[in-house]
């Protein structure tokens, strides 16, 4: 993933407000970065640029060395859906499907058949040790497992990159740490991964920080 000179510029009515002025920054495949900053800094916005969901406004970004800055939406989406796996704050979970059945959602929207979707489902459910929850619902499940559901969904169609936003925000830092744990272990299989956090033990415990200010790279330099 390489951002070159991105810029995002977001409409109000009259008025726009640039939540990204320029930003410069390379991640290598392998790579656990933590991207810091004050709120308003600009992090949501680049890790929405760096998987795809949005378009720069200005500058280009590079997944897997292709230019996605000028793709139309269904392009990207498609990409998106192979390549990258998200992970948020608040979970987004379908709180009347069990486990198995959120952690399948993405298998669908791929068009696997249903055997596929329910076995792959469950191995990435085991993946984050949660085979035994795999029949309960959000509601049934502890912050913690619920992050770990989210994480097995963003791990269903096996994408090399994960862009994680706040994703201990809402838990407490014993949880959290297993929860980063968790992200280590897909470093460890090869994956890329990127963790949105204004906590210092989440990017205490990355390989790599960057830190957003005003939009900009503090250091000016994310080349890496
Ligand atoms: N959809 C949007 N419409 C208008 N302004 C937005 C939108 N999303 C973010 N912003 C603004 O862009 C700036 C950066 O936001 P964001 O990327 O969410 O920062 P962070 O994640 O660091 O808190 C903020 O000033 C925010 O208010
Ligand atoms: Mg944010």
């Amino acid at each position: 993933m390489r951002a070159e000179k991105a810029t995002k510029a977001y409409r109000l009515g009259e008025v726009e407000v640039w939540a990204l002025r320029g930003v410069d920054l390379g991640v290598r495949p392998g790579d656990f970065l933590a991207l810091t900053g004050p709120s308003g800094s600009g992090k949501s916005t680049l890790l929405h640029l760096m998987g795809g969901l949005h378009r720069p406004t200005s500058g280009r970004v590079l997944l897997e060395g292709q230019d996605i800055s000028r793709f139309p939406r269904a392009e990207l989406a498609r990409l998106r859906g192979r390549k990258v796996g998200f992970v948020f704050q608040q979970f987004h979970l379908l709180p009347r499907s069990s486990a198995v059945a959120n952690v399948a959602l993405p298998l669908m929207y791929a068009g696997h058949p249903r055997q596929v979707r329910r076995q792959r489902a469950l191995a990435c459910l085991e993946r984050v040790g949660l085979g035994p929850r795999a029949d309960h619902r959000p509601g049934q499940l502890s912050g913690g497992e619920c992050q770990r559901v989210a994480i097995a969904r963003a791990l269903a169609c096996d994408p090399p990159l994960v862009l994680a936003d706040e994703p201990t925000g809402s838990l407490d830092t014993k949880t959290g740490k297993e929860i980063l744990q968790t992200f280590r272990g897909l470093v460890d299989e090869g994956r890329t991964v990127v963790v949105v956090t204004h906590e210092p033990y989440v990017a205490a415990f990355t390989q790599r920080q960057v830190r957003l200010l005003d939009g900009r790279l503090e250091d000016g330099d994310g080349t890496g």
